[in-house]
Formats: C-alpha cells, sequence, structure tokens
C-alpha cells in the first residue's frame, strides 16, 4: 500500500487556538481527518506526525525512508531556519510537497524563504487546511495512483 508521511512542525499542534487570525479555526485532529479521508481515497495509508523538536522530525524522516513513498511537510518555523531538516528532507529521498496554511510571501519578511523548499517536488501555502488536501492529491498524481477523486 502507498504510504504517505505527513510531518508537521513545532506549534502546530495548537492549531485552532494559534492565531487564529492567521491560522484559522480548525485543529490539527481536524487536518489529520481531513488528509486521511482524502488519502483514503487514492488508496494511501497516512501516518501524520507533529514535532516541536527539530531532530524528532529528522529522526522521523530518517525512520520512514525506506517505507514512506512520499511526505507532506509543513516544517513550521523550522522551514525558514533549518538546514538540518533540509538535508533530511533530500536524504529522505522521495518526493516532498511542502504546505503552509498561510501565505509565507504575504507575510513578515523573515518568512518569505523557505530553506526546505530547494528540495521539495512543490509547495502550496495560504490555502489553509484546504492545503493539506490538495498535498495529498498531488502525491497521489507525483506517484501515478489513479484515484476516485478525478
Ligand atoms: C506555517 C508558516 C510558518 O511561518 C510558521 O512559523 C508556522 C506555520 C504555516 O503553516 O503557515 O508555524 O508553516
Amino acid at each position: 500500500m502507498t504510504r504517505v508521511l505527513v510531518l508537521n512542525g513545532p506549534n502546530l499542534a495548537s492549531l485552532g487556538r494559534r492565531e487564529p487570525e492567521i491560522y484559522g479555526d480548525a485543529g490539527l485532529e481536524d487536518i489529520a481527518r481531513m488528509v486521511e479521508e482524502r488519502a483514503a481515497r487514492h488508496g494511501m495509508e497516512v501516518r501524520f506526525e507533529q514535532s516541536n523538536h527539530e531532530g524528532e522530525l529528522i529522526d522521523l524522516l530518517e525512520a520512514e525512508r525506506d517505507t514512506a513513498d512520499a511526505c507532506i511537510l509543513n516544517g513550521g518555523a523550522l522551514t525558514h531556519t533549518s538546514i538540518a531538516l533540509l538535508d533530511a528532507v533530500r536524504g529522505f529521498g522521495k518526493p516532498v510537497v511542502e504546505v503552509h496554511l498561510s501565505n509565507i510571501h504575504a507575510r513578515e519578511r523573515y518568512r518569505h524563504t523557505s530553506l526546505t523548499a530547494s528540495a521539495a517536488r512543490g509547495i502550496i501555502a495560504g490555502l489553509g487546511p484546504h492545503g493539506y488536501v490538495l498535498a495529498v492529491d498531488a502525491v497521489a498524481r507525483i506517484l501515478g495512483i489513479t484515484g476516485t477523486t478525478e
């Protein structure tokens, strides 16, 4: 079965309570449910994880290198700062779709650069939780899976 790792970085467990004017009202568990539902339509299994710790995210990418077929990554603030996460994404070696709930290019200047984006197949930003659903569809297409959504 095709397996997708969905990785969420620091502070994303607080979604729904954290700056709702920017990130909206949905919690991470709501997003997990949306992702699971969409992935099921493509016949994909999901491992959905969140960590506030850079090293744990890197460990997960390493651990899933031989088992996951793709990754959907929202690295949170580490997106803008972590060469270590970039290296781990490169080392993962499978397609990565980067997702941001907010449009990082319309926000503070320090959010305009994504270090991890250079290793991603594509980026979705500014579409809220729906961006994760689109990322699942993107992964299905990249992997050549024919789902029931098209
Ligand atoms: C974010 C954008 C980042 O700049 C921020 O640090 C986050 C969330 C997003 O999903 O919009 O934690 O990745």
